[in-house]
């Protein structure tokens, strides 16, 4: 979570609400062009297979929100034992890795990433039985379990904040960042130390009335962060990833890891000014800071080197081989995610997220061409993390969608997903089109950051809703009530009525990720941008020795649009690997018709 996701979300959800008017988005969900048949597949060819070590380079993860994903139980909440029961259903779609979400012992005050104990799992997602149970039979299938590592703050509950905050001589008093107040004395509190704001809205210091001193919280006020200067923090850290290591997990996912420290200076940060050089007020009514004290400060590199070398020593093995670090990288630019890699010799993370291409949120070629280029040349031939959607954002078809061509928009999206260089992440439901459902009144918001924000900020219950199984009540769900109500489309938009649909997205995404597992360009290949002056169609070949060239050509625009490609040594024939459902066979490489946002992927002659 970001502050600029928060003022993505303000501005894109008002501006959608105006063009759709209020309770209108579902409805325009089903009111989406009905879907032509796909034509059949062209062979695939065998890529040559990874080696375990290897395996996250082409890696398809998908990210579960337990909460969401499956009840077992009836209790109206997804569980561990649900996510075991859907395996299956992973393993059709072809994913590598399930990242989940926190389901550690927590109060649930930010539904998870409050955590009081981070080496068991919460009783309301099942047990560690039940977990050693999931890893393992994930791990039939070759899928990896990745956990969240949420290293910036723990919950006020947790032990060490109960004995930081019962005095200033207990041990654990420097696990946590403590101040004083400006101005206080032995009588007044004084004011904050420093205007530091939480993300979730107003101060970042919250005084605690029984050691008189103010601590800091870049989140909610039940979410102290950690002193990431005491060095018992860092050993309590690797101690807790060797016991999930050791337990079979395939790696994390570290959270909210740009806000691990803070300027030693505590100065106060910028305020952010408009045009007329007026303080802009974001959705909780405070001024907007520059985020310059508080974010992305060195010393997350050390830090991230030393989580790094304490995983890759579990890195053994052919199953599950190497256990990967990916990052939750909200940056303000291409070169400091290039950082995140790590300097040579020192590697950080395997995997940053790429928030730079995920946060475009318009069908916009030009930002597009520009940043999946970055991608190319900008961070030192890593391997790129892509993704859209995750549960802190608006789906796709809020941020990217036009509430007509909704779904043949997300075929273009997920296209640069899967047929980008590297590593694809995918949220659940994105497959099936799940669209986001926000609360339509603030007392059913769940996420405390729409109480607070309400009704710029209707926080983020809209990207959190029940997995859309099937056309029953409560969506195959659960049997209970869920924790969320189940978006009105699931009767339609289920994965039930999408698999026995060739033409559907579920049928789209399965297609594209298995071109992303078996074709040796789509696996491995480098990305070369084609006829980068066309305003309307993204082009890009996928090259690898030995390997038949595959072009993709994507349409942004919601009109029909002809392209005329040049590869050079080519015949100008094409063999057709996939295409939207309808779309024309294309004569050849100079005569490639596209109807509003369709796709053709094919092979090169
Ligand atoms: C990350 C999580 C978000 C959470 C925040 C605080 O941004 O993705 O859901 O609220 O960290 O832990």
């Amino acid at each position: 979570m970001h502050p600029t996701n928060s003022l993505a979300r303000m501005i894109e959800s008002c501006a959608l609400a105006i063009l759709l008017g209020a309770g209108t988005l579902a409805a325009a969900g089903q009111s989406a062009p009905a879907k032509p048949e796909n034509k059949p597949q062209a062979k695939l060819q065998a890529a040559a297979p990874a080696s375990a070590r290897e395996w996250w380079k082409n890696a398809v993860i998908y990210e579960i929100y337990p909460r969401s994903f499956q009840d077992s139980n009836g209790d109206g909440i997804g569980d561990l034992n649900g996510i075991t029961a859907r395996l299956d259903y992973l393993k059709e779609l072809g994913v590598d890795a399930i990242w989940l979400t926190p389901c550690f012992p927590s109060p649930l005050v930010d539904f998870g990433y409050d955590i009081s104990d981070y080496k068991k799992i919460d009783p309301q997602y099942g047990t560690l039985a039940d977990f050693d149970r999931l890893v393992a039979e994930a791990g039939k299938r070759h899928i990896r379990v990745l956990m969240d590592m949420v290293m910036n703050h723990s919950s006020d509950k947790h032990e060490w904040f109960q004995q930081s905050r019962s005095s200033r001589s207990n041990a654990y008093r420097d696990w946590y960042v403590w101040r004083d107040g400006k101005g206080q004395t032995a009588t007044d509190k004084g004011v904050p130390p420093n205007n530091w704001q939480s993300y979730f809205g107003h101060s970042a210091w919250e005084w605690d009335e029984t050691t008189r001193q103010y601590y800091y919280h870049k989140f909610y006020i039940q979410q102290p962060d950690l002193n990431w200067n005491n060095p018992k923090v860092h050993e309590a850290f690797k101690d807790i990833m060797a016991f999930w290591l050791k337990r079979g997990v395939g790696g994390f996912r570290f959270d909210a890891i740009t806000t691990l420290y803070e300027d030693p200076a505590m100065t106060d940060e910028g305020i952010v000014k408009d045009k007329d050089g007026n303080p802009v007020i974001n959705a909780y009514g405070d001024p907007q800071l520059d985020d310059t004290k508080t974010n992305n400060q060195p010393g997350v590199h050390p830090v991230m080197q030393e989580m790094r070398a304490a995983v890759d020593k579990f890195s053994t093995g052919a199953y599950p081989g190497t256990r990967v670090v990916i990052g939750e990288t909200y940056l303000p630019n291409i070169g400091e995610l290039a950082k995140m890699y790590g300097p040579k010799g020192k590697p950080e993370f395997h995997l940053p997220m790429d928030t730079q291409v995920a946060m475009i949120n318009k069908m916009d070629i030009a930002a597009f061409r520009s940043k999946l280029t970055d991608v190319e040349t900008q961070i030192g031939g890593h391997v790129p993390l892509l993704l859209f959607d995750n549960h802190d954002n608006p789906r796709i078809d809020l941020r990217y969608g036009d509430g007509v061509h909704d779904e043949a928009i997300q075929r273009v999206l997920s296209t640069v997903l899967f047929a980008s260089r590297g590593a694809a992440l995918f949220y659940y439901g994105d497959e099936i089109g799940m669209k986001t459902t926000p609360p339509t009144r603030k007392e059913d918001v769940k996420d405390p950051i729409g109480i607070t924000g309400w009704p710029k900020e209707k926080g983020r219950d809209g990207e959190r809703t029940p997995m859309q199984w099937d056309a029953t009540a409560n969506s195959g769900f659960t049997r209970g009530t869920p924790w969320l109500p189940v978006p009105p489309n699931a009767t339609t938009v289920n994965v039930e009525a999408e698999k026995s649909d060739s033409a559907s997205l579920f049928a789209w995404y399965k297609s594209l990720i298995h071109l992303k597992k078996t074709n040796l360009a789509f696996a491995h290949g480098d990305n070369v941008m084609l006829d980068t002056d066309n305003s309307k169609v993204l082009s890009w070949l996928r090259k690898a020795p030995g390997a038949p060239t595959v072009v993709v050509a994507a349409n942004f625009t919601a009109d029909p649009q002809t392209v005329s490609l040049a590869v050079p040594g080519s015949t100008g024939k094409l063999k057709t690997l996939l295409k939207s459902p309808g779309a024309a066979e294309p004569a050849s490489l100079t005569s490639i018709e596209l109807g509003p946002f369709e796709v053709f992927i094919g092979e090169v002659k």
